[in-house]
């Protein structure tokens, strides 16, 4: 067995603290109550765990949206993706991770990128935080998957599942805007900070943007929180949060 170099460990652990900080103060965190329960702290600092009920943010109307040129099908937007080497990401992968479900849906998700059960099958969202959207797709709203359309940000893996960089999403952002126009779904439903701060075009803390319509590009969209952070965080209130985006997705999308 190799042995780790503590010097490594102390690296790494800095590095994942840094990135806590930096998220925390993206949110909008700029000290710590002593006096908080152990969960409610941890809860107050993570994406989802609201610890106020969410604002309900009226934005000024969108203008109207400018006439688009007609969509390109899914099976036209695969082909033009090809075997991508657009950016960094192709090294790793073992697969293209494009979408998946119906191409006429009337909901459509959007992920951050695929994890190490995706990047193995090709599809989206079918490791544990699948599992987790599945069931509140099936289960919750009583609809089969296969009715809705999964995608996510980037099409490749992420080594150990970082974030994406903005390179990246760079790259790939032409073929999810191909996927949207090509599905045009009556409703998106963002999951996560990272697809919400994209479609909405600047970084957003998704414990005050979660629950709230917004637009793209004439497209009523909806944050919520990622199924990923829901299983580490599993509290009633984010599972509550999410539900209650969910619904309201579905109902805005069946109208
Ligand atoms: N997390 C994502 O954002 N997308 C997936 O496809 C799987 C996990």
């Amino acid at each position: 067995m190799t042995e780790t170099d503590p010097r490594d460990e102390a690296r790494a652990l800095i590095a994942s603290a840094t990135q806590v900080l930096r998220e925390l103060m993206e949110e909008g965190v700029d000290c710590f109550e002593r006096s908080a329960a152990p969960e409610e702290a941890q809860a107050e600092v993570h994406e989802g765990a609201a610890a106020h009920p969410a604002p309900v943010v009226h934005e000024p109307p969108a203008p109207p949206a400018a006439p688009r040129p007609a969509a390109a099908t899914l099976e036209a937007v695969r082909e033009e993706l090809g075997d991508c080497a657009r950016c960094g990401l192709c090294e790793g992968r073992r697969k293209i991770v494009f979408g998946s479900g119906n191409p006429d849906a009337q909901l459509m998700f959007v992920g951050e990128g695929p994890g190490e059960q995706e990047d193995l099958q090709g599809l989206p969202f079918v490791g544990r935080a699948g599992e987790l959207l599945t069931q509140m797709i099936e289960k919750g709203m009583g609809i089969s998957r296969d009715e809705v359309y999964i995608c996510n940000i980037v099409k490749c893996r992420p080594p150990n599942n970082r974030n994406p960089l903005p390179t990246e999403v760079a790259a790939c952002r032409p073929f999810l805007d191909g996927q949207i126009d090509a599905v045009g779904p009556k409703v998106i439903v963002t999951l996560g900070k990272p697809a919400a701060s994209l479609l909405l075009g600047r970084d957003v803390a998704i414990t005050r943007t979660r629950g709230t319509w917004h637009d793209y590009r004439g497209i009523p969209l909806m944050p919520t929180l990622h199924p990923a952070f829901v299983l580490r965080q599993y509290t009633p209130e984010n599972r509550r949060n999410v539900w209650e985006d969910l619904k309201a997705a579905y109902t805005r999308a069946r109208a």
